[in-house]
């Protein structure tokens, strides 16, 4: 059985490994070249609390802080050994919970190639199977529809609506949740993506 964290995840030329500061020049041009294309899902902070923007050192810092006592688990996703994307375990909960939340984005340049789905997936069945938690949560607007497919790829069930759930691109915006339990999957869900 993998270790819990700090961990790495292979499926072929896909790779999941824990955000480090070592990423800093990669994670920076990739956010940088696609400010647009992520803008509209990106969370924000409201603004009568006048945060800052974190910086690439403050949120390595803020997520190593959080994986160190297994709160999160924050992998950057590479594709040949290019950083591609993020894929993070949050607000995990143990007691009688064992919950979790997870959060993505690629690049669009490795947009439409099926990576993100199969990093939740990487990511999930870790979560279920090395952490031994139940249930993960994904909250997606109902206006992302390229989200709303990664669900709908990995069979995720649709558990609703939640109004202003999150503050994302400057408002409070409702949000569709989703989610799976562990005895929901037979096997993987890497395998029952890939051969589906
Ligand atoms: C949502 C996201 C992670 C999907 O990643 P991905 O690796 O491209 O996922 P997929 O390859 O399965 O593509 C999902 C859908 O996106 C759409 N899509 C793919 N490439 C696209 C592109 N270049 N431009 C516009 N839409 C595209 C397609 O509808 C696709 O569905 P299909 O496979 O049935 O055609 C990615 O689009 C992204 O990071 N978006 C911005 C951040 C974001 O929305 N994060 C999630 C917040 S909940």
């Amino acid at each position: 059985m993998a270790p819990f964290w700090p961990v790495e995840l292979k499926h072929n030329n896909i790779v999941l490994r824990p955000l480090g500061f070592r990423d800093r020049r990669a994670w920076l041009k990739i956010r940088e070249n696609n400010k647009n294309w992520f803008k509209e899902w990106e969370a924000t902070i409201p603004g009568e609390f006048n945060a800052k923007p974190a910086s690439f050192y403050q949120v390595v810092k803020n997520l190593r802080d959080e994986a160190r006592s297994l709160r999160a688990l924050p992998f950057v996703i590479t594709v040949d050994g290019f950083l591609a994307g993020q894929v993070t375990v949050a607000n995990i909960n143990y007691g009688s919970t064992r919950s979790a939340y997870i959060g993505y984005w690629i690049g669009e340049e490795f947009a439409g190639r099926g990576y993100a789905p199969l990093a939740v997936a990487m990511a999930i069945d870790h979560c279920f199977k090395s952490l031994k938690l139940h249930r993960i949560e994904i909250a997606i607007r109902p206006e992302n529809t390229k989200s709303l497919r990664v669900v709908e790829k990995l069979g995720l069930r649709s558990e609703g609506a939640r109004p202003k759930f999150l503050h994302i691109n400057g408002e409070w915006r409702d949000h569709l949740i989703f989610a799976i339990n562990e005895d929901e999957i037979t096997g993987s869900l890497v395998s029952k993506l890939t051969n589906s």
